[in-house]
């Protein structure tokens, strides 16, 4: 049997009419920057977000860097950031001029810690970001109560996360903003690149809203030094569609993760548990395994598609050579990014797929 790591077919056969309908609109009234279906996919956005508003951008870079302008960061400042996620986090930082300062992450949810951020204040810190990986929430309470004591902004980096919750309150809601990517893979995905900024802030997302079209509210007077960072319409049809899905697909998501939990008994191995405060929405299920390279080899062997997610801490990337800290003092990213492996976890497999996931890590020697 072959079971692929993300057949993102399977959905969009099931859509296909439904999105070709929505694009014929789009594309017939014109609707391509912003536009109505922007608007209303922002609106739909920021209700199942329980957000105040939303601002649709062109992907969730795009969306850290507004955010980092909107705080004005800069260069001199440092910006708190995981040193296992994605790149974008750090970019966070970088695209503004900061320094990203990496932390490690807890060995447990794989996110920020309190503690792990302590220890990395300066006092040109201006920011923490972050990242609920995954689809995990970081365990915020610390984590706010330690950023309020210093008067330091949380941004929170929600691209993983949709419609993950930490204590009944929504990712994203719980910082000064929340960022969100919509990357085709993304537990919400596009039909191409899109984002959006989240927040209840009201200047801050005025400045976002500002700084995402060129720094102008009126045409042909730019008040800031901004970006072209709109959302397309087309792409904001396409969501609204999914939008209507995703609370089912992320059911579906906890289903896989609860039959690989139960299933896999493979030694030595380290599976992703609910954190105390809510289970994650698996945007992957990724664990962790000694012998990593060797089980990847033998499900590859055996038709089973899997990914590295991350090979490489963000410190140990060589754009960030120059920012450090060394090789050896984040141990915990250091040895995920050795011992990972993320399992196909997409909604559309069927449970005939995730048993034999389950058969063959269970047949693995070592
Ligand atoms: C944690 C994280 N932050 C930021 C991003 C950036 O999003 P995008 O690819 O839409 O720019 C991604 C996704 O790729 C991500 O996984």
């Amino acid at each position: 049997m072959n079971v692929p790591f993300l057949d993102l077919s399977r959905a969009h056969q099931e859509l296909r009419p439904e999105i070709l309908a929505a694009f014929a609109a789009t594309y017939d009234a014109g609707r391509f920057c912003l536009g109505d279906d922007v608007t209303r996919f922002e609106q739909e956005f920021a209700a199942s977000s329980r957000a105040a508003s939303a601002i649709g951008v062109g992907n969730g870079t795009a969306a850290l860097h507004l955010v980092a302008r909107a705080l004005d960061i800069g260069p001199g400042d440092d910006v708190i950031v995981p040193a296992f996620t994605f790149i974008a986090s750090a970019w966070t930082a970088s695209f503004v001029g900061a320094r990203p300062v990496f932390c490690d992450v807890d060995p447990e949810t794989y996110t920020l810690t309190a503690e792990s951020i302590e220890s990395a204040l300066t006092p040109q810190t201006k920011a923490i970001v972050v990242v609920h990986l995954f689809g995990l929430a970081a365990d915020m309470d610390p984590i706010l109560a330690l950023a309020e004591s210093r008067g330091i902004p949380v941004i929170e980096d929600c691209a993983q996360a949709h419609l993950a919750s930490y204590k009944g309150r929504a990712v994203g809601t719980m910082g000064v903003a929340g960022t969100f990517s919509f990357y085709p893979t993304k537990n919400l995905g596009g039909v191409g690149e899109g984002g959006a900024v989240i927040g209840s802030d009201e200047a801050l997302m005025e400045r976002v809203k500002l700084l995402r079209v060129h720094g102008s509210n009126v045409r042909y007077q730019h008040d800031d030094v901004g970006y072209n960072y709109r959302m397309e319409g087309l792409q904001a049809g396409a969501l609204s569609i999914k939008l209507k899905h995703l609370a089912r697909w992320t059911e579906r998501r906890r289903e896989i993760a609860g039959r690989y939990r139960d299933g896999i008994q493979l030694k030595d191995t380290r599976l992703p548990q609910p954190a105390a405060w809510d289970d994650s929405v698996y945007h992957q299920f990724t664990l962790m395994h000694p012998n990593r390279d060797r089980l990847r080899h033998y499900l590859t062997e055996h038709g089973i598609g899997t990914d590295l997610i991350y090979p490489r801490a963000l410190h140990q990337q060589p754009c960030f050579a120059e920012v450090g800290p060394a090789e050896g003092t984040l141990p915990v990213s250091e040895k995920l990014a050795r011992e990972c492996l993320s399992l196909p976890v997409f909604p559309e497999l069927t449970d005939e797929e995730i048993d034999y996931v389950i058969g063959t890590i269970n047949s693995f020697e070592g």
